[in-house]
């Protein structure tokens, strides 16, 4: 159903978007959200129930949490990845359910790099250790750009080659090719983070002396074959994000400036939609020189934005539809993500398309939702006394 307001112009929050081929039915996003409960890297009934109740609640596009291109690139044994062909259709079920709801599946692939072989964040996100071996969760070798560790806890990772880099970008390839089988729309390359991409932009990890390190243009090299492999193969018709750290966490070694550089190379291989964040490659795991105030990230996008004309999202404590709106109103972005606020409130686009204004603002809810919520709200506005207040659904 078309989400209307009379009188008066729809809230760009909640006018569609188009990418491509790709309509977006509102300018909402759900961010990318580890939840460390795959088995054996797949989806269960959990990411269904998970991901189909923002849907169900109203959100333009929903992404999957980082979803590992190969298996050492998970973060733990319990993260999600989409290296095998089984995994394909779990991972269709859930998007046909989106789509059946509205909304629009996007997948974000990643690599962990060196800050792989870990625990989840509630039991420390520590490297596993042969102590962990009895428990079924021996310590693996991890890889990234130098032989750096991710922390003094954990051990160096195994250096790249070139000829294993080139195995490791067919691996985003093959990743990607299956996440168009599994009926993705839109894939995300996660570049941020301190993740694997992010070792190799960074000079804080990639003290490369070859054409993958030495300057800005030997960081961004993996990067961009990463984007140039997956063009290859993705859909011309479908849209590819990348999400970046703009600014890193203990820096400032990768830069704002280096970000709009990426930004516009990635562009011109075919990059749409950016999305800036920060932080997550020195310090404590995600430590950033960006203080956490509400939409934090937001300069960053506008910067983006300005500067190479890609669209993009903000993301960061945004939690207010009106702090949304203003966003999108004064062109600092295209798109609006939130996280943390989603697992408070998996229903929060359809309550901000209220808030705002939107007059059928039920309509993005399921029609088995929309026609008793509008019908109770009819039944409350009737002047009765309370006792003959019908409240009580029909006997059916
Ligand atoms: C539970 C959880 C898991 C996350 N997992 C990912 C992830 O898989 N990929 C990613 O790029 N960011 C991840 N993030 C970061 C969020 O996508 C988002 O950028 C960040 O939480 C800031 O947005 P918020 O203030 O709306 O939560 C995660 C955040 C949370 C809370």
């Amino acid at each position: 159903m078309t989400i209307a307001t009379i009188n008066k112009p729809l809230p760009l929050l909640f006018s569609p978007l188009k990418l491509g081929e790709l309509v977006l039915r509102n300018r909402i996003v759900v961010s990318p959200m580890c939840q460390y409960v795959s088995l054996d890297a797949g989806p269960t009934d959990y990411h269904m129930v998970h991901l189909g109740q923002f849907a169900m609640g109203g959100a333009g596009l929903i992404f999957c949490e980082e979803t590992a291109v190969e298996d050492r690139g998970r973060k733990s044994y319990h993260c999600a990845g989409i290296y095998n062909r089984q995994q394909i259709p779990q991972y269709h079920r859930i998007n046909d359910f989106l789509r059946q709801h509205g909304a629009i599946p996007g997948i974000q692939l990643g690599h962990g790099g060196r800050k792989s072989s870990a625990t989840p964040p509630w039991e420390g996100y520590r490297s596993l250790t042969e102590a962990d071996r009895p428990l079924g969760e021996a310590p693996w070798t991890t890889i990234s750009s130098s032989p750096i560790s991710a922390s003094i806890h954990s051990a160096k990772p195994h250096e790249l080659t070139t000829s294993e880099i080139s195995q490791v970008i067919t691996h985003w390839a093959e990743a990607a090719e299956h996440a168009a089988e599994a009926g993705y729309d839109v894939v995300e390359i996660h570049a941020a983070h301190g993740y694997l991409i992010h070792q190799f932009l960074s000079p804080l990890v990639n003290q490369r002396k070859d054409a993958y390190g030495k300057d800005l243009a030997g960081r961004m090299r993996f990067c961009l074959e990463i984007i140039e492999a997956i063009r290859k193969v993705w859909p011309a018709r479908k849209p590819v994000f990348l999400r970046v750290s703009a600014v890193d966490g203990s820096g400032p070694a990768w830069t704002l400036e280096d970000t709009v550089r990426l930004a516009q190379e990635a562009k011109l291989r075919g990059i749409e939609v950016l999305t800036p964040s920060s932080g997550g490659i020195g310090g404590a795991g995600t430590a950033t020189l960006v203080p956490r105030t509400p939409g934090y990230h937001v300069p960053f996008s506008k910067r983006v934005k300005a500067e190479t004309s890609l669209k993009t999202i903000a993301v960061g404590l945004i939690t207010q539809a009106q702090q949304a709106e203003h966003i999108l109103q004064n062109n600092e972005a295209d798109l609006i993500a939130l996280a943390r606020e989603f697992l408070w409130d998996p229903y929060w686009s359809v309550h901000a398309a209220k808030e705002l204004g939107v007059d059928n603002f039920y309509d993005l809810l399921p029609r088995t939702y929309g026609w008793w919520l509008k019908r109770r709200d009819e039944i409350k506005t009737v002047t009765q006394t309370a006792a003959t207040i019908d409240l009580a659904p029909p006997a059916l």
